[in-house]
């Protein structure tokens, strides 16, 4: 547990241009040019970024630590580097239809303060971090905050090492390799004394209710799943609806089921069919196969679970109807996380004083941050998402509410680390 520290009264404040100007830099590699980017985990496009943020890392003198699973973590010594560090960050790998905030926002905020405290000659009792962990997002290689999960421990190097891409079938260990980023500090890695995120909301509840600032309390459990549907393939012309054994027909079936599920058991259940791929996907060929993902969370367990099982007899049920085999692969299974309640009380006094609304609140996608809160107190702060958008290259988040949330990180940290001179 930490001890309750004052939040920092201080005047000092983030460079709101330069923080801007690093998310718009980074923006621009994988850039899908329409606002957006794509570095999809350990690809040549997440290598530019990392190789980016890393440059940014060294410019600044800090100490740059890439470990086994490709998390780098960068540090600027305390006055007692025996200390536990106090560490922040995020990650700066995307999904396919990115925008420039998801992630990017904690790592570069983090950067901004660290560059902040040294331009103003500040020194801190303990070590500071700021890290991106690899894979956070988890759509090429599941589960999603693997490498986060390997650095504390939650997922063993070498089962790690061996997990295969969805695109390419590529192994995440050959990949590392690949893009220079298999590094020698070893996972697990060092415990820090605590870990705060900055990160956009993704949802549409600051900006519905016109509130600056999240103070996150925890995360929903998450459950995905991977279905492969073999039916036979068939004549598109010839064969007699009673006859086939469709397993696009199947897929569809699943889609809609989730959703009504979902619709049935009311928020907080999401339910999401994000891929589907057709084999062999031809105009005039009754699918032979169909491999789909399931996503479904939930804030409560019991609740998630209870999803799970009716998911799992409906496609009982249904392989027996169609005539076809389903079996499922779980791709990634979190149960609900809460922060430390005094993580949390520490975020919501600091964006009080420095005058900007907050409320607590849940967080509805996965974040590195819950892995972290396995080894050590965690929180977040989020800033809103207009209209809520994320994962999409219109995601956007206010200037002002950049900046505030970047503040918010900075005192937060100073309080953690405790300022010396
Ligand atoms: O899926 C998630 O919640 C996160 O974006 N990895
Ligand atoms: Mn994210
Ligand atoms: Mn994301």
């Amino acid at each position: 547990m930490i001890a309750s520290p004052e939040p920092l009264t201080s005047d000092l404040r983030v460079d709101g241009v330069r923080l801007l100007d690093r998310l718009r830099v980074l923006g621009e590699v994988g850039s899908t040019g329409d606002g957006g980017c794509a570095r999809l985990a350990l690809t040549d496009a997440d290598r530019a970024g990392r190789d980016l943020v890393l440059a940014w890392m060294e410019d600044l003198g800090l100490e740059v630590g890439v470990d086994e699973i490709g998390n780098v973590v960068a540090t600027a010594p305390g006055t007692d580097p025996d200390l536990a560090p106090v560490m922040c960050g995020s990650h700066i790998d995307t999904v396919r239809t990115g925008g420039i905030y998801d992630g990017n926002l904690g790592v570069l905020a983090g950067l901004e303060v660290l560059e902040t405290l040294a331009t103003a000659g500040i020194r801190t009792r303990r070590p500071l971090a700021v890290a991106f962990f690899t894979d956070e997002e988890g759509s090429r290689f599941a589960p999603d905050m693997l490498g986060s999960l390997t650095y504390v421990g939650g997922l063993a190097l070498e089962e790690a090492q061996d997990i295969c891409a969805v695109d390419d079938g590529a192994r995440l260990g050959d990949e590392l390799e690949r893009i220079g980023y298999a590094g020698p500090l070893p996972c697990p890695g060092v415990v820090p004394h605590a870990f705060v995120e900055l990160h956009v909301e993704q949802g549409p509840v600051l900006e519905a209710e016109g509130i600056h600032l999240g103070a996150v309390t925890g995360v929903q459990g998450i459950s995905w799943q991977e279905l492969t549907i073999t039916g036979q393939s068939n004549h598109a012309g010839t064969t007699p609806m009673a006859h086939r054994h469709d397993a696009g027909y199947a897929a569809a079936r699943i889609a809609t089921f989730v959703r009504d599920l979902a619709t049935e058991l009311g928020p907080p259940q999401v339910a999401t069919v994000g891929r589907i791929e057709l084999h062999p996907n031809l105009v005039n060929v009754v699918a032979a196969r169909a491999t789909l993902t399931v996503d479904l969370r939930h804030t409560d367990e019991v609740a998630l679970g209870e999803a799970e099982r009716r998911l799992a007899a409906f496609c009982e049920q249904l392989a027996a109807d169609e005539g076809v085999t389903i079996t499922s692969v779980l791709l990634a299974r979190f149960e609900p996380v809460a922060f430390d309640p005094a993580m949390i009380a520490l975020v919501e006094a600091s964006a009080t004083e420095l005058g900007h609304s907050v409320r607590r609140m849940s967080s509805g996608a996965g974040h590195d941050a819950q892995m972290l809160a396995r080894v050590c107190p965690a929180s977040m702060i989020f800033t809103p998402s207009v209209g809520g958008i994320s994962h999409n290259p219109a995601e956007y988040t206010a200037p002002a509410h950049l900046e505030a949330g970047a503040n918010v990180l900075l005192a937060v940290l100073v309080a953690l680390a405790e300022v010396v001179s």
